[in-house]
């Protein structure tokens, strides 16, 4: 078989790092891809969002299947489109995609068909939303419709810092249409969890359970990034209880959806927050996260091509999924600076000796290659390095410790992933 990948970052390296070890597939396209995808695939320099020059490459290059990393292309339409063109394609299609595309679909949809969320309304005008923010008890929650780079979302202490931010976000468009409309809800209390599953549309297979860091420093301090690490499992649900959160947070959702008309294909990830009345959805995604997946694919013994492949082909029958028991760490390295402004272009050492160390992987998620065929650094995120281990405490030492091998100018990374895991006190072995 032949595979096209779309995407550039730590998410598309783990899923080209699964896809290559298929016996099924005998080359493997990344587009655009990044310096440790070009490893093991070949990339090819077409945008994620250049829906058109994708399915140009895909049809002259008698491509069998593409997967889809990010979710731009897929709020776009680019499944849509393959499938119009006979073409074999993996994720939601634009309709079902409309899940992540906008928070007011979303909540409206979870409203609808009985998801515990937030409670919430939406506007349109910034005096209406003034006026509802004064009545508020805070902390309250805005957040943008559309799609702004995982930046949307601002938790907000005080009226005032309410009234700011629907100024920020309705006139002065700091998100552009994203902020056309925004939600505004009530703030939930507990701890984030992420749990994804494949869906055919009607069967829901649910991947392993993991937990992201989106604050850039220790302790969840600082602003929001895409996710500063990830572990997996997290033993904020047991490994048999997964069936009974994927009942109450996305069954009813995907049910939904089908009723109305709506197949949702591909991989749903269901962002919880574990409060004391149980799971609420704080948001959907339509793809796989981004350092989950990092954390998570490291962990899943069965070939994922033919998981892939049937969920395209909208019959994912009876498949199960069999998970290694020991945990992953995934450490984000960010270039300094990170989230906001920072410098491109530093050269990073020690990778090659890492490459065939056991039970570690170096994701790369922004780096690109120098003249010398050195790595540099070339993003926010540059890697994601994971390891394996008896639990997270034994996964937590690998990833550190190779952590401690790499170097590049300015980069930063949270000291404290995997740490709630240790702190909940539990066995952590799943
Ligand atoms: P979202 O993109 O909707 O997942 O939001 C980004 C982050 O904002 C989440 O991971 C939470 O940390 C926080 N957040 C979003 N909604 C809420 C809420 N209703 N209550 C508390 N925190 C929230
Ligand atoms: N880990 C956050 C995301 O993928 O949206």
């Amino acid at each position: 078989m032949k595979i096209l990948i779309v995407g550039s970052g730590g998410r598309e390296h783990a899923v080209t790092w699964k896809v290559v070890k298929s016996p099924l597939v005998q080359k493997t396209f990344v587009a655009p891809g990044n310096a440790g995808i070009a490893d093991l695939a070949e990339c090819v320099d077409i945008k994620p969002d250049d829906i058109e020059g994708l399915l140009a490459f895909a049809r002259r290059e008698h491509i069998d299947l593409t997967i889809v990393g990010p979710e731009s292309p897929l709020v776009a339409g680019i499944v849509d489109r393959f499938r119009s063109e006979g073409l074999k394609i993996f994720g939601p299609e634009k309709a079902a995609a409309e899940l992540e595309g906008s928070k007011v679909f979303s909540k409206s949809i979870m409203k609808k068909f009985g998801v515990p969320t937030a409670e919430y309304r939406v506007f349109e005008s910034v005096n209406d939303a003034k006026q509802y923010i004064v009545e508020c008890e805070p902390p309250i929650v805005v957040k943008a419709d559309g799609l702004a780079a995982g930046k949307g979302v601002l938790v907000c202490g005080s009226a005032e810092e309410g009234v700011c931010a629907v100024n920020d976000l309705i006139e002065q468009r700091i998100f552009g249409e994203a902020g056309k409309r925004v939600v505004i809800e009530q703030h939930l209390r507990g701890e984030e969890l992420s749990i994804l599953a494949f869906t055919d549309g009607k069967q829901i297979l649910p991947l392993a359970s993991a937990q992201d860091h989106k604050r850039v420093f220790d302790d969840d301090r600082g602003p929001n990034t895409g996710g500063m690490g990830a572990y997996s499992p997290c033993p904020l649900v047991h490994e048999n209880q997964i069936g009974t959160v994927v009942e109450k947070t996305i069954r009813p959702v995907i049910d939904g959806l089908r009723r109305e008309g709506i197949l949702y294909t591909g991989v749903i990830y269901a962002g919880l927050m574990m409060t004391e009345k149980g799971p609420f959805v704080l948001e959907y995604n339509c793809r796989f996260g981004d350092p989950e997946t990092q954390a998570i694919l490291p962990r899943l013994k069965d070939d994922i091509v033919p998981v892939f492949l049937q969920v395209a082909e909208k019959d994912l029958g009876q498949r199960t999924l069999e998970w290694d028991s020991r945990a992953c760490v995934s450490v984000v390295m960010a270039s300094g600076g990170y989230p906001g402004a920072y410098k491109k272009g530093f050269i990073i050492k020690g990778l090659d000796e890492l490459k065939h160390k056991r039970d570690v992987i170096v994701f790369h998620a922004g780096t690109s290659r120098g003249a010398e065929r050195q790595y540099l650094t070339d993003g926010g995120r540059v890697l994601a390095v994971s390891a394996l281990g008896a639990d997270v405490r034994e996964a937590r030492e690998r990833a550190y410790q190779t952590v401690d091998i790499i170097f590049f100018r300015e980069a930063h990374y949270r000291k404290d992933i995997g740490l709630k895991a240790l702190k909940q006190g539990e066995a952590v072995r799943p």
